[in-house]
């Protein structure tokens, strides 16, 4: 198979991680016999950098031409980097944004499972984590707060910000279906999170997902205001299987979640359109401070990697093959700075990068 993918590493660990999914991939291209060919893509400051925007219209005609992205991590730190001198629609998450929109990438799928292996990174006591918990989160990725008309203004002298939340019913339908479609090949189970008890956008919200859940009589649908949602996830976690929220409270609770694994090091994310098309990216931001020093965990992005193969290209095998090396790695011992634990091997980006290429096709021999 042919695979043209659109190659975005972004800033900070964000090209080391990529070269590391990269290696991961060619692999997997010889094993298998596929021949993979790759569009290098700007976004965010590297973009910035180069054209002074953080996206430009010919980055989002390059990543339409691909049949998938793999971005690694854009952004920079806040405080320190010039970027962030710029007027905001300027800045690299804009870019991120404008990206978002642009391809239609309505449907942003956060996996969350607590591995094995790393069980004791996890911050929960072992009574609440008990034999670990596997979630994910579906978040809506282009409508509410973020993509709302927003302004600040200055009334009498006083300065007044607005950001507006609106969904309408079809963006609440269209990520719904996706998430009753994703529970059918998980546990069968959606919580619906929102704030229906205050929200107008909630109280559609509820009333579209009931409306969708006619269809999906064999998936068990609950609903679940946001702020309980934040402290069940603390709790107990294992009692989730698809949570379906709207974009902001998705983007806190999957920071959240992903905390609780003890290792966001180790998240891979999806973003969906209505195609096969998809933008695969580590859940975990482009970490400046650790930037250039080969100790970033590639694994979310090598994960990352996997589920492009997974959702984009249907090669399930291919996709199984990466998930196995990344836990014979892990079961050998070797773990990256964020991961290490008492009695393990330590290792950097690039020597992991190649324990888990090493890793693929393993089995096939
Ligand atoms: C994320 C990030 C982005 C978001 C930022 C960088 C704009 O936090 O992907 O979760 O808020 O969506
Ligand atoms: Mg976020």
């Amino acid at each position: 198979m042919k695979l043209k993918i659109g190659c975005i590493p972004g800033d900070g660990i964000g090209p080391e991680i990529v070269k590391q999914a990269k290696a991961v991939l060619e692999k997997v291209a010889q094993v298998y016999g596929h021949e993979i060919s790759y569009r290098h893509i700007l976004l965010g400051g590297a973009s910035i950098d180069v054209h002074g925007i953080p996206l430009t219209d010919e980055a989002i005609a390059e990543a339409r031409a691909a049949d998938a992205v793999l971005m690694g991590s854009i952004g920079g730190d806040t405080t320190k980097s010039p970027w962030y001198q710029l007027p905001p629609d300027r800045r690299p998450e804009a870019g991120l944004l404008q990206i978002r929109k642009a391809l239609n990438l309505f449907a942003n799928l956060r996996p969350a499972v607590l591995y094995p292996e790393l069980a004791d990174a996890c911050p929960l006591r072992s009574e609440i984590r008990r034999d670990g918990f596997d979630l994910l989160i579906m978040r809506e990725l282009t409508g509410g707060l973020y993509f709302g008309e927003r302004k600040t203004v200055t009334e009498n002298g006083v300065r007044r910000a607005v950001d507006t939340l609106t969904y309408s019913e079809e963006e609440i339908r269209r990520i719904a279906v996706k998430g009753f479609e994703i529970a059918r090949k998980r546990r069968r189970k959606v919580t619906s999170v929102d704030k229906a008890n205050v929200l107008d956008s909630s109280r559609l919200w509820r009333c579209v997902v009931e409306e969708v859940a006619k269809d999906y009589p064999d998936v068990a649908l609950e609903h679940m205001l946001v702020d309980n949602c934040a402290m069940q996830i603390v709790r107990d976690p294992a009692q989730f299987d698809v949570i379906l929220t709207e974009n902001m409270f998705g983007d806190i609770l999957s920071d959240e979640a992903s905390m609780v694994t003890g290792s966001i090091g180790m998240l891979a994310s999806a973003s969906l359109n209505d195609t096969k098309f998809g933008l695969y990216e580590p859940s975990h931001g482009s970490a400046p401070d650790i930037a250039g020093k080969d100790i970033a965990n590639p694994i979310a992005t090598i994960l990352s990697a996997s589920m492009m193969l997974r959702y984009s290209f249907d090669l399930d095998q291919e996709a199984d093959a990466i998930d196995r090396a990344v836990k014979a790695a892990l079961e050998e011992g070797w773990r990256t700075a964020d991961i290490m634990a008492d009695g393990c091997r330590q290792t950097g980006c690039e020597q992991m990068g190649r324990i888990i290429t090493k890793h693929i096709g393993g089995s096939m021999k």
